[in-house]
């Protein structure tokens, strides 16, 4: 088939990429190059630097590509940023959005894959999360994604679009091979940070809470490899078949890691020492979120290859060590 890739030059996108070729479909990218980089997509890959929310020119595209399923990773994902500026979130990650799924509807285009966020739960009161537990975001990038969330479940009833939202949890890791990986500006998640802390390309890392009501005083955290992610998103391809379906899964591991459990795993991986140092814990972050990822793994047959926390910090590193600074930018 040929899949459409949105935000397939960014971190997640570029590695579904190459998973959905590997699978044997025809991937087609589409990115504006907000936070992507070019060099994260093989050449022979067909590109265009467009906004999703152009709904000419994703029209054209669609059409022109003769495309079966869209898979949607591009949004603005920085939670501090959504919290001082909502607007640019709104709009990128709703309105710009809207605008990708009418061009689909217009094209007939009608399977959809997206990426949603455990964000979208909030503080949850009970672990491991559940797919149909509460959802109460507090903050706009998660309220965006779940408003993208019951957009879906609209036009399918309305338009019977076929769709699945994946929940994911902390995505980590790269490709095995070492030749492409996470390279954000700025960088927030953790693996990265405490592995260029570990070489010195960055300040000792920031241990934000050490006295939650967790084994270690640090928050536990659910990190699931970017590869293992991209499979759900090939696994599901036939339970689109069937119009006007929508499904939800969370995508973890559903093991709990904590902030000093991924500092070891650096420690072990890299033969070098993480310098941190302990600051106040930060508003808005949960003592610990992690999955149980049961449907995806009965529903879809998913399994997880990068099942403990070294196995994902030895691909991060692989591609740090070998790119320390990241695609070149
Ligand atoms: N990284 C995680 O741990 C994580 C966790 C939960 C959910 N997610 C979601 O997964 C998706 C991918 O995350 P990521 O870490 O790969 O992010 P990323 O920033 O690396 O990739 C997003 C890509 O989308 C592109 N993009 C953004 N707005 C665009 C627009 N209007 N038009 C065209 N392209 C646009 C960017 O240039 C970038 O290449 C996002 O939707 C994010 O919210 C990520």
């Amino acid at each position: 088939m040929n899949i459409l890739i949105v935000g397939g030059a960014g971190y997640i996108g570029s590695h579904c990429v190459r998973q959905v070729a590997a699978a044997g479909h025809r991937p087609v990218v589409i990115d504006n190059l907000a936070f992507g980089h070019r060099a994260a997509v093989a050449p022979d890959v067909p590109f265009y630097d467009v906004n999703l929310g152009d709904e000419a020119a994703v029209g054209k595209i669609l059409v022109d590509e003769k495309i079966d399923i869209v898979m949607h990773f591009a949004a603005f994902a920085y939670v501090g940023e959504s919290v001082h500026d909502p607007l640019k979130y709104y709009f990128n990650n709703v309105v710009a959005t809207l605008g990708l799924l009418r061009a689909m509807l217009a094209k007939g285009v009608k399977k959809f894959v997206f990426s949603s966020t455990c964000a979208t739960y909030g503080i949850p009161e009970k672990m491991p999360l559940v797919e149909t537990m509460p959802q109460a975001p507090i903050n706009p990038y998660g309220q965006t994604k779940l408003d993208v969330e019951n957009a879906l479940k609209s036009l399918a009833l309305a338009h019977g679009l076929s769709f699945a939202a994946f929940r994911y949890f902390n995505a980590a890791g790269a490709a095995e091979d070492g030749t492409i990986g996470e390279d954000h500006n700025p960088e927030t998640h953790l693996i990265p940070l405490a592995i260029d802390a570990a070489t010195g390309k960055r300040p000792p890392l920031q241990l934000f809470g050490t006295d939650y009501p967790t084994p270690d005083g640090t928050c536990l955290r659910d990190y699931v490899h970017v590869d293992d992610l991209s499979r759900a998103h090939i696994a599901v391809f036939p339970k689109l078949e069937t119009p006007g379906v929508g499904f939800f899964y969370n995508l973890g591991t559903g093991t709990p890691t904590s902030v000093r459990e991924v500092i070891k795993a650096v420690e072990k991986v890299t033969g070098k020492k993480v310098p941190y140092t302990e600051a106040p814990r930060r508003a808005g972050d949960p003592p610990a979120l992690y999955a149980d990822s049961t449907k995806a793994k009965t529903g879809l047959d998913w399994k997880v290859k990068y099942n403990d926390i070294e196995s994902i910090v030895a691909t991060a590193w692989k591609w740090h060590s070998a790119h320390p600074n990241g695609f070149g930018k």
